[in-house]
């Protein structure tokens, strides 16, 4: 199958080596990623995987404050991998990175105890998100946990304003799902569960929100049954 297009980091191929300046100076950095971890609350030996792992920043804080979390990282672009693996590597730790197609993530089913993923779903069309979504749930272990941050419903008329940066630079097509706050409904029909907004932060540039569900799969496989 043809590899899928891809939308870069920062929108643009050649702004790619600029994405961690442009977050700290874009972002309240330090709050988002603390929360996410604090969301994600990796533990020892859970088999944790990064979609979209970017150049690293989440895959450093999750694995220093949890070191013996089973953690990795799956990416669409090489040259993020390039940046990720030189941080790692300064770092003194091993986490396996891999890149695929965009179309099947290259695990088998039931893998992953937690799947997380930050500011990659807003850089995807309605089509890729289900799909990822569906993907995501093939490789989730049944009771798996799925934790999204990323651009979610404009809290107000400034934050929906201030957003069109965003979409400046990723486009319009791939974030007006996020911002009329529909990244919900895509989980659910992807097939999870208990789907929440944990919680939302307002930024400069938008409304960030914290999304989780889970695989409710033996939960649904028994109520078929009984149904039927
Ligand atoms: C804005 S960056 C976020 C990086 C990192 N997660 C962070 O929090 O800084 C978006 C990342 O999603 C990746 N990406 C884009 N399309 C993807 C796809 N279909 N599947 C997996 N990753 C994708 C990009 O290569 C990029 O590394």
């Amino acid at each position: 199958m043809e590899k899928q297009k891809f939308i870069p980091a920062l929108g643009y191929d050649f702004l790619t080596a600029y994405y961690d300046l442009a977050i700290k100076l874009t972002m309240p950095e330090k709050r988002f990623r603390r929360l996410l971890v604090e969301e994600i609350s990796p533990k020892p030996n859970e088999k944790t995987l990064e979609f979209g792992f970017g150049t690293a920043q989440n895959l450093l804080l999750v694995k220093q404050s949890c070191p013996n979390v089973d953690l990795r990282g799956l990416d669409i672009d090489p040259k993020v991998k390039e940046i990720a693996n030189y941080k790692l590597a300064k770092n003194a730790l091993e986490i396996p990175l891999e890149l695929y197609d965009g179309v099947r993530l290259p695990y088998s089913d039931k893998q992953f105890d937690k799947v997380y993923s930050c500011l990659v779903f807003h850089q995807l069309d309605a089509e890729t998100k289900l799909n990822c979504l569906k993907e995501i749930f093939r490789v989730l272990k049944p009771n798996g946990i799925l934790i999204i941050a990323d651009w979610g419903k404009a809290a107000n008329p400034i934050m929906r304003l201030t957003f069109c940066f965003v979409q400046l630079l990723d486009g319009f097509n791939t974030t007006n799902d996020n911002v009329r706050g529909l990244m919900p409904s895509f989980m659910e029909k992807a097939g999870f569960d208990n789907i929440s907004v944990s919680q939302s932060i307002n930024t400069f540039i938008g409304t960030f929100s914290y999304f989780k569900a889970r695989k409710n799969e033996v939960f649904k496989v028994n109520f078929k049954k009984n149904v039927e």
